[in-house]
């Protein structure tokens, strides 16, 4: 009954441990039936073998529209209520298969490689801006949040001349001192910035992602407007947040541990495997994967029945020991690549393979250029984001 069902807690607390209820639920009752805070009931799975089977399954659906799909806050509501055509995301299976199809060259790694010197270049510009700055400065709004966004101009080609517009809104979309009215009406300008962008291309395609799908379109007489409106919208929403977040929190993450520090500085050629730790650390997506039972499905001994909806607790998912040893250990030179931090199976990350080598680049330029940085701050006084389904720093004090 309702009574005796837990509400979900979705704040960490800590922020280098999952929420201590994920993880008495990974040690007591792997699949278990929680309340969400807004008041809808699901089912929450811990393990990382039940993790990766519900996201690999046909059985579970990514629906997110569907009547029972798990709804954290009352933003995802609204992601629901999109007047856009069905994003990636939410698609299953026939549907989603053409679909990631028609994208998933334009993120291999080869592609991604030869993003590198533009990214460097960002990288470079931004902690310029920083270095000259004041002291202390906040290194989420110098470095974290411009970043991806600037990335994001580059792959979908967003002309040099509307990257201020671009980022001012899309920072807007993030910035919890916004009322729910200006976050909207930041969506509403990025919308229409993106119809017209698309517009333009379809008039004169250009070599960039968006041009290309114009193209590609053409060539299968399968013109889509709206649905290249629904894909370029995602990829700002899916590849700005999560990657600024990765970015401040692996940056404390190396302030907290001096000896990882050296030993990159030591060996920069380390950077690729100590940020799949750091990403298999802090699985800061957890609280966005989530799917509906199509059947009962049993899982761990628990049938999670026909329609319900499922949270995969995802940051709990990477401290099973069955998965990884000795999982609390921050470990830049364990093999974490088989983290759930980019998912698993159909949806895995699109845009994994880019946030890799943000990130790489990120750090190492940071390590290399910046050899005194440190916290402005005791730690104690960090804000961590409690209150988001993407866990991440509000701020970053640093100085140097
Ligand atoms: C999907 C995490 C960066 C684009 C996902 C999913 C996770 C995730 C967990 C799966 C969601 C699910 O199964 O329900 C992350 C993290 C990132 C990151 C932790 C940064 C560290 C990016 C970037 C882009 C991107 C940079 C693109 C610019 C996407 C897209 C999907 C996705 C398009 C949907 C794929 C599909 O449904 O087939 N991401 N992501 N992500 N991500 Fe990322």
């Amino acid at each position: 009954t309702t009574d005796s069902t837990e509400t979900l807690q979705t704040a960490r607390g800590c922020p280098f441990a999952p929420a201590e209820q994920h993880l008495r639920f990974l040690r007591e009752q792997p699949v278990t039936k929680v309340m969400l805070a807004t008041g809808r009931e699901a089912w929450a799975a811990t393990r990382y073998e039940d993790i990766r089977t519900i996201l690999s399954d046909p059985r579970f659906s990514a629906d997110r529209r569907h009547p029972n799909a798990p709804r954290l806050s009352k933003a995802d509501g609204q992601m629901a209520d999109s007047p856009l055509p069905k994003m990636l995301l939410e698609m299953d299976p026939p549907e989603h298969t053409q679909a990631r199809r028609q994208v998933i060259g334009e993120f291999t790694v080869r592609r991604m490689a030869a993003l590198r010197p533009r990214i460097q270049q960002i990288v470079d510009e931004h902690l310029d801006a920083m270095l000259d700055g004041p002291r202390p400065a906040d290194l989420v709004k110098a470095l974290a949040l411009p970043v991806p966004s600037l990335v994001i101009c580059e792959l979908l080609g967003v002309p040099y001349s509307d990257h201020d517009f671009f980022q001012v809104h899309s920072a807007q979309l993030l910035n919890r001192a916004a009322t729910e009215q200006e976050r909207q009406h930041a969506v509403l300008e990025l919308v229409i910035y993106l119809d017209k962008l698309i517009t333009a291309k379809e008039q004169e395609p250009t070599d960039d992602l968006l041009g290309r799908q114009i193209v590609k379109q053409r060539e299968s007489g399968e013109a889509d407007h709206t649905a290249l409106l629904s894909l370029a919208f995602l990829l700002l929403i899916a590849g700005h947040e999560t990657t600024a977040n990765m970015i401040s929190l692996g940056t404390y993450m190396l302030l907290q541990h001096p000896e990882s520090m050296e030993a990159l500085r030591a060996d920069p050629d380390k950077i690729g495997n100590a940020v799949e730790e750091m990403l298999r650390y802090f699985t800061i997506a957890e609280l966005a994967m989530a799917r509906v039972a199509r059947e009962d499905v049993e899982l761990s001994g628990t049938v999670i029945p026909a329609g319900s909806g499922v949270v995969m607790l995802a940051n709990a998912g990477d401290r099973d020991p069955e998965a990884f040893e000795d999982p609390d250990r921050f470990d830049i030179d364990r093999d974490a690549r088989s983290h759930l931090a980019f998912g698993y199976g159909p949806h895995q990350c699109l845009g994994q393979n880019l946030a890799r080598v943000e990130l790489e680049i990120v750090f190492n330029t940071l390590l290399r250029r910046v050899p005194g940085l440190r916290l402005a701050v005791p730690a104690e006084e960090l804000s961590f984001k409690d209150d988001s389904t993407v866990y991440g720093m509000h701020e970053l004090p640093v100085t140097w």
